[in-house]
C-alpha cells in the first residue's frame, strides 16, 4: 500500500496547524487554498513554528527539518488525486463545504476519506451530497492545532466504522487525543461548554454579582484557572456569541442554552475582549469591604451538617467564638450553609431570624475564597459581623446579593448537567466527555469527575432547589444525572 498522502484544503489558521500535524508526524501533505499567496505563507509559517518548537525541545530537531519538504502546494484540486485522506478547513459555509466535496469525490479514489473540520455546521448535511456517504467524517480540531491535543471524530449517521477507525488510529500518531461524538450540534466540547460562560452572564444579569467576583469566585473556590469573564475576553465576545447563539438555535431554543441579552449589548458597543482592548474584566473585583475583629459569636445552622462543620472548624480555628446549641443566642449572628437556596427561602424555611443571618457556600471546603450572601432583610451591624468573622479565617470573602445557588454551586451544577445531557443523548461516553472537558476547555475537571467529587444528590438538590426557586427550565436536571444520584450510583455509571 502506497504511503499516506493527506490534502488539506484551506491554508488559513486551522489548516496550517493541521498540514504542521501532519508534517511533524512525518506523513507528506497537499495543501490547496483559493486565495493567491496563501499556501506559501502557510508553508513559511509553518516551517518557523515547527523551528520553533524544535529549539523549545517539542520537536526533535530530525522532524523539524523535514516539515518544509513534507509540506507541498497543490495548484489545484487535481493534484490531490494521490490523498488518501482530504481535510477541509475552508471558509464556514455549508454550500461552499457541499459543493468542494463533491468536487472531490470526483478526483480522488473510492477508498479515500472526506474529512471536515467544520465547528458548526452538520457533517450529515455535507455527506448528504456525496455520492460516497459513508467516506465522509468530521475531525475536529482546535485552536492552535500543534498545541491544543484533543481532536473531535465526528461520526455521521452513514459514516463508516472503518472511517472512524483509520481517523482516530491516525489521530493518534499526530500525538493528539481523539474523542468520539456523533453529529450533534457543538458534539462535545462546545456543547460542555454552554454552562461555564452563560450561567455566569446569567448570575450577573441577575445582579446577583459583578463580572470580576465572579471570576475571583470561579477561580479560587472552584479552582478554575480563568474565570468565566476572563475567558470571554480572551475568545473574544462576537465569537463567543456567536457559538452560544449557534447551540441555542440548533437545540431548538433549549432552555439551558439561552443567551442573554447583556451580550448583544455589549458586542454592539464593541466591547469584545482583547481584541478591542475593552472587555468585562477592566478592573479587578470590588474590594472586600474590610472587616472589623470579630465581636459577635457566630451560630452555624446544622441544618446541612456535612457543610455546616468545616466552617465551623475553620471559624474555631481563626478563634472565633462559635455557639453549639441548638438555637442561636440572640447575641449571634448566624450563618447557613445552603444548596442550591437563595438566602432569603433557607432563612424562612428555617424559621430563623432573617435579620442576622447569611450564608456561606460550603460547596468546595477547600476553597480558597469565601462566598457570604445576606438576604434583602439582613441588617448592615450584622452583616458586618459575619463578615468578620470570615475575614479572621484569613481568607478573602466576596460579597454577593442574594442569589439562588450563589456562584460556584450554579455554575458547577450546570456544568455537571450539561455533561450528563451529552452522555443521556449518547453524543459521547463519559469518560471521553470528562477527556474532551479537560483538553479542549481546560477545566480542571471533567464534568462526571467534578459531579462525583462533590456528590451526584448533592449536584441533584442544587438543581432541583434552584428549579423549584424560580421555575425556570434551564435548571431542570438531566435525567442521567437525576437517575444515577437517586440510585447512589457514580455519574459514568453506565445503563
Ligand atoms: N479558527 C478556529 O479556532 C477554528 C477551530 C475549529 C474549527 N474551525 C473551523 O475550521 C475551518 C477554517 O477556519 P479558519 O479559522 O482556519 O479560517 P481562515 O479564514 O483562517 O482560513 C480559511 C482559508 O480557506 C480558504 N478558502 C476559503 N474557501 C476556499 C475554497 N473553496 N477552496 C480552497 N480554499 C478556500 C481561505 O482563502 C482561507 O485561507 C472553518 O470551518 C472553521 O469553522 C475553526
Amino acid at each position: 500500500m502506497a504511503p499516506l498522502t493527506i490534502g488539506v484544503v484551506g491554508a488559513g489558521t486551522m489548516g496550517r496547524g493541521i498540514a504542521q500535524l501532519a508534517a511533524q508526524a512525518g506523513i507528506a501533505v497537499l495543501l490547496l487554498d483559493t486565495a493567491p499567496g496563501a499556501v506559501e505563507a502557510a508553508r513559511e509559517a509553518i516551517t518557523a513554528d515547527a523551528d520553533k518548537l524544535a529549539s523549545r525541545g517539542r520537536l526533535s530537531p530530525e522532524r523539524a527539518a523535514a516539515v518544509a519538504g513534507l509540506v507541498r502546494p497543490a495548484a489545484t484540486l487535481l493534484d490531490l488525486a494521490p490523498c488518501g485522506l482530504v481535510v477541509e478547513a475552508i471558509v464556514e459555509d455549508l454550500a461552499v463545504k457541499q459543493a468542494l466535496f463533491q468536487a472531490l469525490e470526483g478526483v480522488l479514489t473510492p477508498e479515500a476519506v472526506l474529512a471536515t473540520n467544520t465547528s458548526s455546521l452538520s457533517v450529515a448535511a455535507l455527506a448528504a451530497v456525496c455520492q460516497r456517504p459513508q467516506r465522509v467524517a468530521g475531525l475536529h480540531f482546535f485552536n492552535p492545532v500543534p498545541l491544543m491535543k484533543l481532536v473531535e471524530i465526528i461520526e455521521g449517521p452513514a459514516t463508516s466504522p472503518e472511517v472512524i477507525a483509520f481517523l482516530t488510529a491516525l489521530t493518534r500518531q499526530f500525538g493528539h487525543q481523539p474523542v468520539a461524538a456523533k453529529d450533534m450540534p457543538g458534539f462535545i466540547v462546545n456543547h460542555a461548554g454552554r454552562a461555564y460562560g452563560p450561567e455566569a452572564l446569567r448570575i450577573v444579569s441577575e445582579g446577583v454579582a459583578e463580572f470580576a467576583t465572579v471570576d475571583a469566585i470561579m477561580r479560587d473556590a472552584a479552582g478554575f484557572r480563568m474565570g468565566p469573564f476572563e475567558l470571554f475576553d480572551l475568545i473574544g465576545l462576537d465569537v463567543s456569541r456567536r457559538v452560544m447563539q449557534s447551540i441555542y438555535d440548533q437545540f431548538h431554543q433549549e432552555p439551558r442554552f439561552r443567551p442573554v441579552p447583556l451580550v448583544a449589548q455589549r458586542v454592539a458597543a464593541g466591547l469584545l475582549g482583547r481584541k478591542s482592548g475593552k472587555g468585562f474584566v477592566t478592573s479587578p473585583a470590588s474590594p472586600a469591604p474590610v472587616a472589623a475583629k470579630p465581636d459577635r459569636p457566630v451560630w452555624v445552622s446544622g441544618a446541612e451538617p456535612e457543610m455546616a462543620s468545616p466552617l465551623i472548624a475553620a471559624l474555631e480555628k481563626a478563634g472565633v467564638v462559635v455557639e453549639h446549641g441548638s438555637e442561636p443566642s440572640p447575641q449571634a449572628v448566624i450563618l447557613l450553609t445552603p444548596l442550591g437556596e437563595d438566602t432569603t427561602s433557607a432563612v424562612l424555611r428555617l424559621g430563623l431570624d432573617p435579620a442576622r443571618t447569611l450564608s456561606v457556600d460550603m460547596l468546595f471546603p477547600e476553597a480558597r475564597r469565601y462566598t457570604l450572601m445576606p438576604s434583602p432583610a439582613t441588617s448592615e451591624p450584622w452583616g458586618a459581623s459575619a463578615l468578620a468573622a470570615l475575614a479572621a479565617t484569613g481568607q478573602p470573602v466576596s460579597l454577593i446579593h442574594d442569589g439562588t445557588g450563589f456562584v460556584a454551586q450554579r455554575i458547577v451544577a450546570q456544568i455537571v448537567s450539561i455533561g450528563c445531557e451529552i452522555a443521556q443523548q449518547r453524543i459521547a461516553t463519559p469518560a471521553d466527555i470528562d477527556l474532551a472537558v479537560r483538553l479542549g476547555l481546560g477545566y480542571p475537571h471533567g464534568p462526571f469527575a467534578l459531579g462525583d467529587r462533590i456528590g451526584p444528590r448533592r449536584v441533584l438538590r442544587i438543581l432541583q432547589a434552584m428549579h423549584a426557586a424560580t421555575g425556570d427550565p434551564c435548571y431542570r436536571p438531566s435525567a442521567w444525572l437525576r437517575r444515577r444520584a437517586m440510585l447512589g450510583l457514580p455519574l459514568a455509571a453506565p445503563d
